[in-house]
Parts: structure tokens; sequence; C-alpha cells
């Protein structure tokens, strides 16, 4: 399931963001990829001891908790921090690869998360820069993303996927990977189904006896389906 959440970021966030990650030094972004992902990763990326990493994070993270769509769309237990890159120059592209399934929690040596749900965050807007397409191919075929600066995209971490080279201008994005509560992508998608169609249910019909029945069920089934 591919969701894009619009305006996760707003305007005064997008640019204090945009201010910290100016003056960053970028490292090659070998660091955090598995070898098969390091032979067609050409971008760059902030530094695990960059000063400005932490604030960095710290505000992504704030935003995403307050999405109720990220919320509904990922049921997230647990998310790696965020990790921030660049796409410009001569480093400007990363070849089809997929996700670590398993990455070790920082400062917690021997702990682990599943990565069960990629996301990519878009900080540029789309004509700052030429290709810097996220490309997503899963079982419903390939599609490409590019969105507006602080708006989101969540896709499983199972996928294949690329970015297109950016052949001008700079492409800026956070990308992070998380543990679902619900660790099938199959029912992960059909509570995100019933969560919106109750929503809107909600909406139009106001609080009646079946939508809180319903949402009773939305309920008892992420109850049976969540682990914690
Ligand atoms: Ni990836």
């Amino acid at each position: 399931m591919l969701v894009t959440i619009d305006n996760v970021l707003s305007g005064e966030e997008l640019a204090s963001l945009r201010l910290l990650l100016d003056p960053s030094v970028w490292n090659s972004g070998q660091l955090t990829a598995g070898p098969q992902a390091a032979l067609v990763k050409n971008n760059q990326q902030v530094p695990e001891q960059a000063p400005g990493l932490p604030v960095l994070r710290q505000k992504v993270l704030d935003a995403l908790n307050r999405s109720a769509l990220f919320f509904a769309a990922a049921l997230p237990l647990k998310i790696l921090p965020p990790f921030f890159n660049r796409y410009s120059g001569a480093s400007n592209s990363y070849g089809f690869h997929t996700d670590n399934a398993m990455r070790m929690l920082p400062g917690q040596p021997g702990s682990y998360l599943r990565s069960d749900v990629s996301a990519t965050l878009f900080l540029s807007d789309p004509d700052e820069y030429e290709g810097g397409v996220l490309t997503i191919d899963d079982t419903f075929g390939k599609h490409g993303v590019k969105l507006k600066a602080g708006s989101l995209v969540l896709y499983p971490s199972s996928s294949i996927h690329a970015v297109t080279p950016v052949t001008r201008g700079e492409r800026l994005a956070c990308f992070l990977f998380l543990q679902s509560m619900v660790r099938d992508a199959g029912q992960r998608r059909l509570l995100y189904d019933m969560d919106m169609a109750i929503l809107k249910l909600r909406q139009d019909v106001g609080e009646t006896e079946p939508v809180v029945r319903l949402t009773g069920i939305y309920h008892n089934l992420l109850r049976d389906w969540a682990e914690t």
C-alpha cells in the first residue's frame, strides 16, 4: 500500500528544517546502506555526528506524532531516527534496491527494529530539481512519486525502489524506517481502509449506533493483530 500525506510539515517547520540543513556537512550515503544497496546508492547524507541532526530529527518526529493519517496508515510501534539526504551534482541517484529488513536501534546494542514501512518526506519542491522521482515497484506495478515539499509517502519496506537521477538542482529529503504494530501489510491495509471509511461515515451520518459498532470492530481487529 502506498499512502501519501500532504503537509506533514507546516511552512514554518519546513523553512526551519531547510535552514538547519543548509550548513550541514554532507557525507556519502554509503554509510547506512547494506552491501547490495551500496552498489547502487549514489547520494549524500547528513552524518550521524552532525551537530544539527538531533534537532532535525526531533522536528520531523514531532510532525509525525501530530499526524492522525500517519498513525492510521503506519500504525507505528518503533521509528528509527530519521535520516536526511541530498541528491545533486555527481551524487544524484539511487538504483533499484530493497531496504534492510532489520536495523539496529541506536544506543541499544542488540536491539533491532524490523523495517515494515519506509517513508520519504520531501523537503524540496518539485520545481527545484529535474528527475529525482522515487520509483516504487510493488505487486501493483511501478509508481513514480514526486511530492511537494513538506509532504510524505509511505511504502512497504519489502518493495524494490529507486530514485531516478537528479539532472538539475538539488533534491533534499528525509527518509525513515519504522516497525508497525501490525506486521502483515494486508492486515495493515484493511485496518487503514476501515479507519478511513469509518471516519467518512462519522462525518456523513454522525456518531450513530452502527458507527459505534464499526469503531468497536476496528479496535477489536487491531487488538487481535497488533504486537507491542
Ligand atoms: Ni530504500
